[in-house]
């Protein structure tokens, strides 16, 4: 698809087209915040998309044109989040350092007690960069972020190093590995997609680096994850997407349109019936069996 399509409500705009195509059209150093989650060039297929370059260099390639764009796009003071796979980050990493300043090199890690490499370490993490135009001017909202300090808030010490001895804090700021559960089929969040990212990860990212009505750019909606914890936290949004299949997903999950070609728009109907025929049905589901679900 060479051209795109435009869906617009007072607090999100989705695309349906290619985000090297779509990205001409917004607006130069117009945006707040770009997360960007591309596909990884590790052979996951998103709808029609096989997530396959012909080599490593030719997907760094790819990924430089959206980079540039996206930089183009943000304001001066922007903020950028990129994803990629664990092998390809040291690239986008070397070409970003010379057009941003990276602050953070974050790692996302979670569990996994489903099956795991067997002759190797298996990989339960990916590479989030965290970069801005300006490192002396850019919104770091630390207060909205805090998090649980283990010394001040559970150990209760004091730190008699200050002239008068005083309890620690009880919170501190992330540091830059974050544990958040992947999407799991039973959490309310699930969409029928591989590689949704968890709303908690998008609401720590959109929280520390925007503001309210300030405006974020997801050139990669997915199930447009960013774009409806934006919504949630009272930012607005723009979402790229090139399948239909996840822009449907997207207007119905920010209330943009509950029809898509004459066909309505529903949330994914869950079954709890496992492959076996064992378990049960929607909203009489019991706990232990919820469990098998987790695996
Ligand atoms: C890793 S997923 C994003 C997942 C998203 N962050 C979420 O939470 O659901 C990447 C998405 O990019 C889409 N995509 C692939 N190539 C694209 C392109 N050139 N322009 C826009 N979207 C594209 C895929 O269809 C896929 O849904």
């Amino acid at each position: 698809m060479d051209d795109f399509e435009k869906y617009i409500s007072p607090n999100a705009t989705i695309y349906y087209g290619n985000c090297l195509t779509a990205l001409h059209d917004v607006p130069d150093e117009s945006i707040d915040l770009v997360f960007a989650d591309p596909p990884y060039n590790i052979g996951k297929r998103f709808g029609e998309f096989k997530d396959v370059w012909p080599s490593d260099n030719a997907y760094a390639e790819w990924c430089y044109q959206w980079l540039g764009l996206c930089i183009g796009k943000l304001k001066p003071t922007g903020s950028l989040y990129i994803m990629t796979s664990t092998q390809a980050m040291p690239c986008l990493d070397l070409w970003l350092r010379e057009r941003m300043s990276i602050l953070s090199r974050i790692v996302w890690h979670y569990d996994s007690s489903g099956v795991q490499a067997k002759k190797y370490f298996g990989s339960l993490y990916e590479p989030i960069l965290f970069c801005v135009k300006d490192p002396k001017a850019y919104t770091f909202n630390v207060d909205a972020i805090e998090v649980e300090a283990r010394t001040g808030a559970v150990r209760k010490l004091i730190d008699y190093r200050k002239e008068v001895p005083a309890p620690y804090k009880t919170t501190k700021i992330p540091g830059n590995t974050w544990y958040i559960p992947r999407v799991r089929y039973r959490m309310a969040e699930y969409e029928e997609h591989p590689s949704q990212k968890p709303e908690a990860l998008l609401e720590r990212i959109i929280k520390a680096s925007t503001n309210p009505n300030d405006l974020v750019l997801d050139p990669f909606g997915g199930t447009f994850t960013t774009c409806a914890v934006a919504q949630r936290l009272g930012r607005k949004s723009i979402g790229i997407e090139l399948q239909p299949g996840y822009v449907k997903i997207g207007l119905r999950r920010l209330g943009i349109a509950d029809q898509f070609d004459g066909e309505s728009l529903h949330a994914p109907g869950k079954t709890y019936v496992r492959k076996n025929g064992n378990g049960v049905r929607g909203s009489a589901i019991d706990e232990k069996q919820i469990e098998l679900f987790d695996v």
